[in-house]
């Protein structure tokens, strides 16, 4: 048996179809509003146990994910009445943001776009609620303030300057996006520039020769130079964690969204051609791309998903083959997740997608297991996401 799908063979792979799409929202959505008395004055944790999610304090880099699938589904809420309960729902989540940066609670990392984006920035853009753009605005700053002048990079992790910690990291690149909405809300370009002076180095240095990619790249702290790549959750050093190489495929169709810089398409490309060749047959990563078909290791349906958001993205901005080419490849794999891996009873599991792997400790890595084979609640808003750009094929996203 081969490890990963010919990528000719992708062809073969059927798409949903607009009804399936819709069903699939429509129960994404029904989830989320069974979860609401649980999780509007508490967060879902970042992954689930034994498939359900239990609530907890706005403090891990995962709680926008929820406040996210919370707008979301206001969107698509059938009733007005459904709408105001998911609006309501989202503004008192925006209001928890709001006292966290401000109390600095748990913000001395670089995760501020992946929790201000989809919490504060999603409220501003749909309600223009005044309070949501002043938090998103302070995480903005906090996130500039993680900028290292020497090297040209955002540190993702410790204490500021640290050596051992003197590393930017490949999920990065979606966290820039709130740096963007920064500069054009404010006008103030120090944003944008730390952005673009961030994304610059993280491309030049986290894609390898063959495609894949480093999970954190270190710089040299005295010389800026680059240094040297690292794993944390990937298997090993060298090998392609699944999400990494995922953040890279919508990491880099944010930064053309952005920038319009041509040399993006072609990042593009190589990072999407290196993690589809690297799908099993049923579409599915497992948690480092390294493995494959017949190999006793978890999935990660949460790159899945990722990636496909990333392709539809980057679909908008290409000719016509190649976009048609994307979009093909991300339905595809969406169907395989609606079909194989969404939830489809309550019973079973308060998420929505099944079989996603936080970290996975191996003998090579550097991280701590958690959340192995389990909903992830990026996972669940990344397919929520990906569902909903099918259905509203101009969404203001977002990022
Ligand atoms: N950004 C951390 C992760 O993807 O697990």
């Amino acid at each position: 048996m081969e490890k990963w799908i010919a990528l000719k063979d992708l062809e073969n792979y059927p798409k949903p179809d607009s009804k399936e799409i819709r069903s699939a929202m429509d129960f994404a959505v029904s989830q989320v509003k069974r979860n609401l008395p649980e999780f509007t004055d508490r967060f879902p944790a970042a992954n689930s146990e034994n498939n359900f999610y239990v609530p907890g304090p706005n403090t891990d880099w995962t709680t926008g994910f929820w406040t996210g699938e919370i707008w979301l589904s206001y969107e698509n809420a059938e009733t007005e009445e459904e709408k105001e309960i998911f609006r309501k729902a989202g503004e008192i989540q925006v209001q928890s943001f709001l006292e966290r940066i401000r109390n600095r609670e748990n913000v001395d990392h670089h995760d501020m776009g992946f929790l201000y984006s989809l919490s504060c920035v999603a409220a501003y853009k749909l309600t223009g609620m005044e309070d949501a753009r002043t938090a998103a605005l302070l995480a903005a700053d906090n996130l500039i303030s993680r900028f290292q002048p020497v090297g040209g990079f955002i540190q993702a992790w410790g204490e500021m300057g640290e050596k051992e910690n003197y590393r930017f990291i490949i999920d990065c690149l979606l966290n820039l996006p709130l740096l963007y909405w920064a500069a054009e809300e404010t006008g103030e370009e120090k944003y944008r520039e730390v952005a673009e002076k961030h994304i610059h180095t993280a491309l030049a240095n986290v894609i390898r020769e063959d495609d894949s990619t480093w999970h954190t790249f270190f710089m040299n702290p005295e010389t800026g130079e680059p240094d040297h790549g690292a794993t944390c959750q990937g298997y090993r050093d060298g090998s392609a964690w699944a999400r990494g190489q995922a953040w890279g495929v919508y990491g880099t169709a944010i930064g053309y969204r952005y920038t319009r810089r041509e040399e993006y398409i072609g990042y593009f490309k190589r990072v999407t051609r290196y993690f589809l060749e690297h799908l099993p047959q049923d579409l599915c990563p497992y948690w480092d791309l390294t493995f494959g078909d017949g190999d006793e290791e978890a999935r990660d349906s949460s790159s899945a998903v990722i990636a496909v958001c990333g392709m539809l993205e980057m679909s908008k901005y290409m000719e016509k083959a190649d976009s048609a080419y994307y979009t093909d490849a991300a339905r595809k794999i969406l169907r395989q997740m609606i079909v194989k891996y969404a939830v489809k009873d309550p019973k079973d599991s308060n998420g929505q997608l099944l079989m996603g792997t936080y970290s996975k400790k191996s003998p090579y890595n550097t991280c701590q297991e958690a959340g192995v084979d389990e909903c992830v609640i990026w996972g669940d808003y990344f397919y929520m996401e990906a569902l909903h750009r099918l259905l509203v094929p101009d969404w203001k996203m977002y990022w």
